[in-house]
């Protein structure tokens, strides 16, 4: 069968290290199944979920059953977060044993209230997980500088979302990423910084990758495209943790990308109903928002306006997460994607981001009206069509399979345009 892409450019699928799919424990939020829909459109082939389901994916029984729910309903390729805490140290071995991509440390606290570790109990996680050689991904934010500011900020009857910025400065998050980088030197722990909202933070990322400490960061599109200028537009809505921060940050956290001290673009792609993103009490409001669908968009409307190249956006979006996660299958693969798994995407589309007509099972986000130019056409994962023309292809639910049975093969740190320009094939397949 020819298929034909003439016009169109061909791209590795994105690999999202970063989404909360909520399956098992909130199926009104979203499910393998609308999740990974959302993931198809998105250009997104990979996608890592993360622990703070119900229960948390904290030992080897839930996280078998968290693999059987991904394996029956996921249209695309997936791994698996075990959970690393105070209460899962003993656990470890059978994560490992059961086939997690890596572990998520809650520094701070966030939605589904999982236990934040002091800092002795981080330290000796960060030995365990180092002996492992699993990477730990991070929420990277101060507990005991937030629960101090919020009871006050409580205390004194705040509830907007100014008091939602009050109680998370940024050195909330700069604090805990120097924390985590001197731990991992100390431990030889491989960290992983998600979520990187402040300019501050990228001082303590580079000094520590100078110094050789095995730290890699990833930020999300809303912190370099909104900013506090967006609260009043979309209250609660944009609520998201970290918070969304003033304009001064957006410029450093763009240009850190681009220059590779960041080296994963993601979305945090966290779905919330929407009377639970609306309710005039920021502390009761729902964190987060989806994003797995719209990144790709998001991204190359940059590319569009010449703010990077796309090979740029390959490196972040799939070299750079293949390369730390260990995702390349096959020795001396030029890029994630040799296996087909492809994002065929129309640079020249313009389209008008409508939560109303997405896939994920949540209908809010701080990006509905937005203008993007650049859309995903056809996403295939290992060969098939999973999303053809714009419509999801049904029968590759349970076509996914977990990625982290894939043996690690080195990669080298890429920095600039010309490795992933070999890859980019523009016309027809
Ligand atoms: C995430 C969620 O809803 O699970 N929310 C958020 O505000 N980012 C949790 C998280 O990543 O902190
Ligand atoms: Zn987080
Ligand atoms: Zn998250």
């Amino acid at each position: 069968e020819l298929f034909d892409a003439g016009g169109l450019y061909i791209l590795p699928g994105a690999i999202d290290d970063h989404v909360h799919f909520r399956d098992p424990g909130y199926p009104h939020k979203e499910d393998w199944e609308s999740g990974t829909a959302a993931a198809a459109f998105g250009g997104v082939t990979c996608v890592f979920d993360m622990p703070n389901t119900i229960p948390p994916t904290a030992n080897g029984e839930i996280l078998a059953a968290k693999h059987a729910i991904a394996a029956s309903k996921a249209h695309v390729d997936y791994g698996l977060y075990g959970l690393l805490g105070d209460n899962t140290i003993a656990t470890v071995p059978e994560l490992i044993d059961g086939g997690i991509i890596g572990f998520k440390l809650y520094m701070g606290n966030t939605f589904g209230k999982i236990p934040s570790p002091d800092t002795g109990a981080t330290l000796e996680c960060f030995e365990v997980a180092a002996a492992t050689g699993k990477r730990v991904s991070l929420h990277a934010e101060n507990n005991e500088i937030m629960e101090r500011r919020q009871k006050r900020l409580m205390a004194a009857g705040k509830k907007d979302q100014w008091a939602h910025l009050a109680a998370r400065p940024n050195v909330v998050a700069v604090e805990a990423v120097s924390r985590a980088a001197i731990l991992a030197e100390w431990t030889g722990a491989r960290i992983h910084v998600l979520h990187i909202s402040t300019a501050e933070e990228l001082r303590p990322l580079r000094e520590a990758k100078a110094r050789g400490v095995d730290i890699t960061g990833e930020t999300c599109p809303h912190y370099f495209l909104l900013s506090t200028d967006d609260y009043a537009r979309v209250p609660g809505i944009i609520a998201v943790n970290p918070p969304v921060r003033e304009r001064q940050n957006q410029q450093p956290i763009f240009d850190a990308l681009v220059d590779g001290t960041i080296d994963v673009i993601a979305t945090d792609h966290a779905p919330h109903a929407y009377e639970e993103k609306t309710r005039n009490d920021i502390w009761t409001v729902d964190c987060g928002f989806p994003g797995v669908e719209t990144q790709m968009s998001l991204m190359l409307t940059q590319v569009n306006a010449g703010r990077m190249t796309i090979s740029d956006y390959v490196r972040m979006s799939a070299y750079n997460p293949a390369r730390i996660w260990g995702l390349f299958p096959r020795k001396g693969a030029l890029l994630p994607g040799s296996d087909a798994d492809i994002a065929i995407v129309d640079l020249d589309r313009d389209h008008i981001i409508r939560d109303a007509e997405t896939q994920s099972r949540s209908k809010v986000s701080p990006w509905d009206g937005y203008k993007v130019k650049g859309l995903p056409i056809h996403t295939l994962v290992r060969g098939r069509f999973v999303m053809k023309d714009r419509k999801l292809v049904p029968a590759t639910k349970g076509w996914g399979r977990s990625v982290h049975t894939i043996q690690a093969m080195p990669a080298p740190v890429v920095r600039n345009t010309e490795h992933s320009m070999q890859a980019i094939t523009q016309g027809a397949a």
